[in-house]
């Protein structure tokens, strides 16, 4: 069976890596247009690259948990392509194979003149680190305002799935929210979050649960 999975940040919240929107709009103390968006980083980039360098050393201490691990233990089964709106990179590391970052990786950083030119990147990154071609580098995430590349690759795999899995995400941000108008009409859709933003019908069984408890219970169903 050919199976998508979309996930948000609650798929990492039991890892220990805080999600957007439960706590006041604020992500970890910051307004989130301050750093996450273009305009944030022109003002005071130092602030900017500061705050990711924290992300990412956050992201060096954590571990993938139960919920990560199951959806790696699907592909045994079926052929299984992981959406994710997460940065981190904990799917990768519970051995999840085929895996899409809509919004960019933290373990990543680019050239600020070439969007092309992208290096694996583990440690601080500063102003004056600068790219083969003498050009600043910035973190290699999406910002509000910027284009999400691979939302065509995305939505092909959705159009393709005879089963579609949604895990802890508030459906708010497009284009990701809007990936599941290409399902199939055919499809299954199983949604997982304590505070689902989707209501169950003959289509979507929603399990109101933490991902640890109802990610396993989706696998079980579909192996
Ligand atoms: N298990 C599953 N889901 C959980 C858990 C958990 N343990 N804890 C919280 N959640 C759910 C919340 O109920 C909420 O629905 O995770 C969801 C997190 O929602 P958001 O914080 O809005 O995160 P997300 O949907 O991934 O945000 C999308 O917004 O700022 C941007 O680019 C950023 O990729 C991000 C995008």
């Amino acid at each position: 069976m050919k199976i998508a999975v979309l996930t948000g940040a609650g798929v990492s919240a039991e890892s220990g890596i805080k999600t957007f929107r439960d706590s006041d709009g604020l992500w970890e103390g910051h307004d989130v247009m301050e750093v996450a968006s273009p305009e944030g980083f022109a003002q005071n980039p130092e602030v900017v690259l500061d705050f990711y360098n924290q992300r990412r050393k956050q992201l060096l201490s954590v571990q993938p948990n139960t919920a990560h691990y199951a959806l790696a233990d699907l592909e045994d089964k079926h052929n299984v392509t992981i959406i994710t709106q997460n940065v981190d990179d904990l799917h990768e590391r519970a051995g999840s194979k085929n895996v899409i970052h809509l919004h960019g990786e933290l373990l990543k950083v680019r050239s600020t003149f070439d969007e092309d030119l992208i290096l694996d990147w583990k440690e601080d990154l500063y102003l004056g680190d600068v790219c083969e071609n003498n050009h600043q580098l910035r973190p290699h995430i999406v910002w509000f305002g910027e284009m999400v590349p691979m939302i065509e690759v995305a939505a092909e795999v959705v159009e393709k799935a005879d089963a579609i899995i949604i895990v802890g995400t508030s459906m708010q941000v497009y284009p990701a929210a809007g990936l599941i108008q290409y399902a199939k009409p055919d499809a299954q859709i199983y949604f997982v979050d304590p505070k689902p933003s989707i209501s169950e019908s003959k289509k979507i069984m929603v399990f109101a649960e933490k991902a640890s408890i109802g990610v396993p219970k989706v696998v079980e169903l579909l192996n």
